[in-house]
């Protein structure tokens, strides 16, 4: 067998012990699959002191990033350190330098993939980031070679495993948002800054790069609509229950007559979908094809192992593919970078969707006239209304109503018109539903 292939890390922390830990593990599984072993030589590191949970014996560590992305000796890095522009000026120097790299940075990739890719590119070597997605899930590797005779129609995914441990916790187990939260930390799901897992930043980072190596269009983070979890409450798990529907959090990639949808919020979607009876921190992602019809990937969205599982698998593609031909390997977003489509982004204002309204009224004849006369001025049209028991410490009824399709644009106009009858009281909850059939 040829002299294992040597790697160098920046990061050592959850997803870097976890990949330094099964690449020690599988050490001799790995080289049967790469066909040579794969040896991580040097990490960088923050801290040198820091007690770490892999084992280091063999590992020399630094606080010089130089170390690794200048080092003659190595032929792979590894980014695992998170962040954006210290970790984008070390990318390209890597790159610079000859060395392909493995990340698991999603937030890398959707804000600097495309000038990091066309680096890349020029220097024939990999960049590879299935880890950036949905944990160990491999659904970059899914879409970009299992699915490459088909033409994607949709994917919807849950994507982000801090927000979905988070609402299974709340709504299985009535735990509360900051308990839940403290503990999706303690066990290395949330991000450094835990805010972008529960506003879906992160899951906005992830669809940005689904949309693309799904339909073959550039890295677009700009132009995802983005909503989080935080208002969401057990009421509305609760009564989206009754009605037969569970609440996940969901990141929606569509294509369209009219251009492409790209989206992240709360969704509506029936309890009989396997996708709504994905829970903790597990992620899934149903994908639309022509040819295959839906499919379903399913797994753990984060964590040390999972995640590291997603890291080495990269590793050992790219070692397979160390003395390839760089114009014949698989193009890091699926398709030809030459021939990736500007097909436009659609605005919210022209997604339609079916919505869950929860309205809170004075319990006086004529209410619900007054809501579904401006309902009729909009043109949406109601599949289900309940009106439930008055709450004891307010004056006002919660009537929950569901629509059928309608205009993002149209129905924002309802609900401010709502808002505005002296019979409404507070603000109108507004949640899209989906049926993803
Ligand atoms: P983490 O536990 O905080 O580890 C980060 C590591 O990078 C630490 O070892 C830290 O050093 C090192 N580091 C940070 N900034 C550095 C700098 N400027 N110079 C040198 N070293 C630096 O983070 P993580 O959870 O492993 O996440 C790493 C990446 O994987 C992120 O991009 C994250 O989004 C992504 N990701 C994470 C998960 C997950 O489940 N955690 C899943 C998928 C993707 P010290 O240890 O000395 O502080
Ligand atoms: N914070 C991320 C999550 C890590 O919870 O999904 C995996 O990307």
């Amino acid at each position: 067998m040829l002299e294992a292939v040597k790697v160098g890390v920046l990061g050592l922390g959850t997803v870097g012990s976890g990949a330094a830990s099964i690449l020690s593990r599988n050490a001799d599984e790995i080289a049967r699959r790469a066909g040579r072993g794969i040896q991580i030589s040097v990490a960088c590191v923050r801290d040198t002191k820091k007690p770490r949970a892999c084992d280091i014996s063999n590992v020399v560590l630094t606080e010089d990033a130089n170390q690794v992305v200048c080092s003659t000796d190595i032929d792979i890095v590894l980014e695992l350190m998170g962040g954006t522009e210290k970790a984008r000026e070390l990318v390209l120097k890597a790159i610079d330098h000859g060395k392909h790299v493995v990340t698991a940075n999603k937030a890398l990739i959707a804000y600097h993939g495309n000038e990091i890719f066309q680096r890349a590119q020029e220097k024939g070597v990999s960049v590879a980031f299935e880890a950036a997605v949905a944990g160990g899930i491999p659904i970059i590797k899914a879409l970009r070679e299992g699915l490459a005779a088909n033409s994607i129609e949709w994917l919807a995914g849950i994507i982000n495993g801090t927000g979905n441990f988070i609402l299974t916790e709340m709504g299985d187990r009535g735990r509360d948002f900051g308990a839940a939260l403290k503990d999706a930390q303690q066990l290395g799901y949330a991000e450094a800054d835990p805010t972008f897992d529960i506003q879906g930043t992160d899951a906005a980072h992830k669809l940005t790069i689904l949309a693309s190596v799904a339909f073959g269009v550039p890295l677009q983070l700009e132009k995802v609509y983005t909503e989080g979890i935080a208002e969401i409450t057990a009421k509305d798990v609760s009564y989206a229950a009754e009605l037969g529907y569970r609440i996940k959090h969901l990141g929606i990639a569509k294509r369209t007559a009219q251009g492409l949808e790209l989206r992240v919020h709360p969704a509506l979607i029936p309890q009989r979908r396997l996708i709504a009876n994905v829970d903790g921190v597990m992620n899934a992602v149903v994908v639309k094809a022509d040819a295959l019809g839906p499919s379903l990937y399913y797994g753990p969205g984060a964590g040390a192992e999972p995640t590291g599982s997603a890291v080495v698998a990269d590793l050992v593609d790219v070692v397979r593919a160390l003395t390839s031909d760089p114009e014949n390997r698989v193009p890091h977003l699926a398709f030809q970078p030459d021939a990736l489509s500007d097909i436009p982004v659609l605005s919210m204002d022209d997604v339609s969707t079916a919505y869950y309204l929860r309205i809170h009224v004075l319990d006086r004849p004529g209410v619900l006239a007054d809501v579904t006369r401006i309902f009729a001025v909009h043109t949406i049209s109601i599949e289900a209304i309940i009106q439930k028991e008055p709450q004891s410490d307010l004056a006002s009824v919660p009537i929950v109503i569901l629509t059928h399709q309608v205009n993002e644009q149209n129905m924002k106009c309802a609900i401010s018109e709502i808002e505005e009858l002296e019979t409404v009281t507070g603000e109108v909850m507004r949640i899209r539903l989906e049926t993803l059939s």
